[in-house]
């Protein structure tokens, strides 16, 4: 059984041109014109491009005395409608659990997925139990480590643990990402607030100024070059973090930066809306910002100083963000939007000229595949690569609304924004999972992507390292002591 896409332009990283693209087995096994096969999905008029890849989402995570709204069945469809077709969401030990006994736990959630996923595995506490895990987490296809410095007394770590967690991440050539935010200022900061009576939404954008994420930024940057390992920011929301991450770039140093769809595209003025319920659903951290700190993530997407565009997605109910009515730190953080990512990307990316479609599959699919590790099998149109794609369809427009999502939550922080680019098709290694408006395939679909540690950068940045290592100088006539 072939399917072949027909009539469209093909849109990848670094080019456009019009070819049609056979599948077979779940792979593509041609690109050309006049292609024919079993059956045709017609792309007139649309864009083909890699599937969205979503490097960051908590899918059914267990965060502040609850777990987050959407698990990998509805969340993995959320993932699908929008034209992302594989997410990377994070195994999360308690603080004390082993890393393989979280991984089990991860295992049987994602047995509901609808499209590809992987893990990322987070270091929520450190002694030798979890450095000898980590070895084994590698060899199981994992190979990033998430590190908190934010949400103190729950899963931050200090930053001697952070060397060491950076050191074997390096002697395993895995790559480390880390939540910048510093958490014992938050948490003094919070509790200021408390005190003279804010204890609104609006105080979890006053607890977490952008000083917060910058000093934490630049610190784990300079760790990471000292612990001899590449790094990957999460979430970058601010001109203070983004400013760290390009003078490391700069400096040589192997660092990526990934802002949201969330904080390009709202500002830190949804947490003064009159109602509790507005500001409340929108507390995330870090927190949405101004404009110039959305000016200064706009232009790092389009000179390449940040990399990829994720969504964070981790999406709780009204109710659940009441359990901080009446004390900001109780609010679950976390907003949806793995749905909206690649239509208000496009919409206020691609639309307004800020970026090319060709830098839009970059930032949503290949640069991620790239430093995962897993391109050319995801993040391509390429014969061999997994048939993962979106037929995009660059007029569709729609209002979105809670109403019409596949999320399970009962609002989106986006609604009432009009979006124009959507998907017509998307296919999920070759299995048509969008269409017509409507997810097509079965929960289960989805398959765990295995990822080698010992990715090009690490490599690279090891043999650097090496090269510049510190070494005695060879002296001849050394003097005798002078004791
Ligand atoms: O507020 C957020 N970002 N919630 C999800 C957990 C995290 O910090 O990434
Ligand atoms: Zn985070
Ligand atoms: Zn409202
Ligand atoms: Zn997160």
């Amino acid at each position: 059984m072939t399917t072949v896409i027909k009539n469209g332009t093909i849109v990848t990283a670094d080019l456009t041109y019009k070819a049609d693209v056979l599948i077979e087995g779940g792979q593509i096994i041609e690109i050309g014109r006049d292609l024919k096969g079993d059956e045709t999905l017609d792309a007139t008029d649309c864009f083909v491009m890699p599937g969205g890849i979503d490097p960051h989402t908590h899918l059914e995570m267990p965060f502040m005395g609850t777990y987050s709204a959407d698990d990998f069945e509805s969340g993995t469809r959320a993932a699908l409608a929008g034209g992302t077709t594989m997410v990377v969401d994070f195994a999360l030990p308690a603080p004390g659990e082993g890393l393989l006994d979280a991984l089990k736990k991860w295992d049987n959630k994602s047995t509901r997925a609808h499209c590809d996923y992987s893990f990322h595995m987070a270091i929520t506490w450190w002694d030798k139990q979890v450095f000898d895990e980590m070895k084994a987490v590698t060899e199981r296809g994992i190979n990033t480590f998430k590190h908190f410095l934010a949400y103190k007394g729950a899963l931050m770590v200090n930053d001697d643990e952070l060397y060491s967690s950076f050191k074997r991440c390096a002697e395993l050539g895995a790559i480390p990402l880390v939540h910048a935010e510093n958490g014992d200022v938050v948490a003094e900061l919070s509790a200021k607030l408390l005190a003279d009576g804010n204890n609104g939404p609006e105080g979890h954008a006053y607890s977490r100024p952008p000083q917060v994420e910058g000093e934490a930024t630049n610190r784990a940057i300079m760790i990471a070059d000292m612990a001899g390992v590449p790094l990957y920011v999460v979430h970058t929301s601010c001109e203070e973090s983004h400013e760290a991450i390009r003078r490391a770039k700069l400096a040589g140093k192997r660092v990526w930066g990934e802002p949201l769809i969330q904080h390009l595209t709202l500002d830190e003025s949804e947490y003064f809306d009159k109602d509790w319920d507005h500001a409340a659903r929108r507390v995330m951290s870090p927190p949405f910002r101004n404009k110039q700190h959305q000016d200064s993530l706009w232009n790092g997407l389009s000179s390449g100083t940040l990399s990829c565009v994720a969504t964070d997605h981790c999406a709780f109910t009204t109710d659940q963000k009441r359990y901080g009515v009446g004390d900001f730190t109780k609010i679950p953080n976390g907003t949806g939007g793995l749905e909206d990512r690649l239509p208000m990307l496009w919409t206020y990316g691609v639309g307004t000229g800020r970026l090319t479609p060709n830098e839009f599959v970059a930032v949503t699919s290949t640069n991620i595949a790239k430093i995962l590790n897993i391109y050319p099998k995801k993040g391509a149109v390429l014969v061999g690569a997994d048939a993962d794609l979106v037929v995009w369809d660059p007029k569709a427009s729609k209002v979105i609304s809670a109403k019409d999502q596949q999320s399970a939550i009962d609002y989106n922080v986006f609604e009432g924004k009009e979006v124009t680019g959507l998907p017509r098709y998307t296919l999920s290694r070759g299995v048509v999972a969008w269409a017509d408006g409507k997810i097509q395939t079965k929960e289960g679909h989805g398959q765990f992507v295995p990822r080698e540690a010992g990715t090009p950068v690490t490599k690279a940045l090891s043999t650097w390292k090496e090269l510049t290592a510190p070494r005695p100088i060879q002296r001849s006539g050394i003097p005798a002591s002078g004791v």
